[in-house]
């Protein structure tokens, strides 16, 4: 796999939105302001939030939920170029947490592994704080995310697993059905959803990678 040539760490420098001017009375301006929105990959620190809003999302729904925090704190440290997190005046409002994955479709054994150095992300999970939920943020993160992986050397595709429900919401941005998974979870199941990001030479040229 040939290495990108200026890519030269793999890690996400963060980035900020900008945000339109506003004037601003001096005596109305704060001493320490955090940026306004910000993202960047995540790191341990994060995890109880990523796992606060993972609760709140599924697990108060189905009683489960895709990474426990034990789960969380490891792929975050063993990949976390793979993840991203959208924060709002560093607060956490969203995020998505990858692994490396080796075969062509996912299996169980995805669920709890990072297989480093190879083509294939493993989406575990997409999750927007409930505060910011169908307000673009999820999409915005989701577009994002798939720009970024464009950028590392390796991924040439995402995998991930959804229910029905979410089908259309991955196939606007840009995934395709590959199936019904292998994977379930008690009595979930579950489609499998495929994005390409390979054969995008060009692109990758020309994107600021
Ligand atoms: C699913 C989720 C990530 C979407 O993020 P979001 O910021 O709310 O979504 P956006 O505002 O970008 O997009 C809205 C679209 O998402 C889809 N969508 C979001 N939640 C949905 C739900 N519960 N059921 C069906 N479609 C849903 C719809 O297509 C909606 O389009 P519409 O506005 O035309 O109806 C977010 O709702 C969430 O975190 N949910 C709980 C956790 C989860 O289910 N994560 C995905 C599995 S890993």
């Amino acid at each position: 796999m040939s290495q990108h040539p200026s890519v030269s760490s793999p890690f996400l420098k963060p980035f900020f939105l900008k945000t339109p001017m506003r004037v601003v009375s001096p005596l109305r301006q704060r001493r320490h302001t955090l940026p306004a929105s910000e993202f960047r990959n995540l790191t341990p620190q994060d995890a109880i939030s990523v796992f606060e809003i993972e609760r709140e999302a599924f697990i108060s729904v189905s009683g489960e939920c895709p990474l426990t925090l034990e789960e969380v704190l490891h792929f975050v440290d063993q990949c976390p170029e793979l993840s991203l997190g959208w924060f709002e005046e560093g607060q956490l409002v969203a995020f998505i947490i990858g692994t490396g994955w080796d075969k062509e479709r996912l299996s169980q054994e995805a669920m709890t592994l990072h297989v480093p150095n190879t083509t294939t992300v493993h989406i575990h999970v997409l999750s927007v704080h409930r505060h910011c939920r169908q307000q673009g943020k999820g999409s915005i993160l989701l577009w994002r995310y798939l720009q970024y992986l464009r950028c590392l050397p390796r991924p040439r595709r995402a995998l991930l697993v959804c229910e029905d429900f979410l089908v259309p919401f991955y196939r606007k941005a840009g995934f395709k059905e590959k199936g019904p998974s292998a994977i379930s979870v008690s009595n979930m199941r579950f489609q499998e959803m495929e994005y390409l990001l390979g054969g995008q030479a060009y692109a990758r040229r020309n994107s600021g990678c």
